[in-house]
């Protein structure tokens, strides 16, 4: 599939992203808000308690890095509204049942959203105990 196709295939989805911290989650949104900028939402999956949590670890270990200057830069006074329009945080986790989301709104409306999952949540350590992963 060439780039281009991939690109157009991505206007106007609704994205789900587990894993959002992680290396390749970074990486991953990073690119799709960068070269599809027309994608429509991205719900972004983070291990939290609750909405504010996740919402504080989203902006401080992704949106906030150096990763994102290049679109930062390149958006200039509208980076905030461009991200508060595309990018939603989801507290959750992704080893309970329907996610981990507690807010039975935002299920149903990422059941009626969501086009495609890509799912990078993991454990990566490499030492952690197997009875409870
Ligand atoms: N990195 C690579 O070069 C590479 C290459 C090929 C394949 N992969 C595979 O891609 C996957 C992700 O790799 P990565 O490097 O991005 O790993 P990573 O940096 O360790 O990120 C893992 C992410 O998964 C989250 N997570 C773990 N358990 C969760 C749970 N129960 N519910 C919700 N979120 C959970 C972590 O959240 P917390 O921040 O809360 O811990 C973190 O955001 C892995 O399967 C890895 O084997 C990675």
């Amino acid at each position: 599939m060439e780039l281009g196709s991939v690109i157009q295939v991505l206007e106007n989805k609704t994205i789900l992203v587990t894993g959002a911290t992680g290396f390749l989650a970074k990486i991953f949104v990073e690119k799709i808000l960068r070269v599809q900028p027309n994608v429509k939402k991205l719900y972004l999956l983070v291990r939290a308690a609750d909405a504010k949590s996740a919402s504080q670890r989203l902006q401080n270990e992704v949106i906030a890095k150096d990763l994102y200057r290049v679109l930062r830069e390149k958006l200039g006074a509208n980076w905030n509204s461009f991200i508060s329009e595309k990018v939603t945080s989801v507290p959750g986790d992704i080893t309970l049942e329907n996610l981990g989301v507690k807010d039975s709104n935002l299920v149903e409306e990422m059941w009626r959203e969501v086009n495609i999952v890509v799912n990078v949540a993991a454990t990566t350590n490499f030492d952690d105990r197997y009875d409870v992963h």
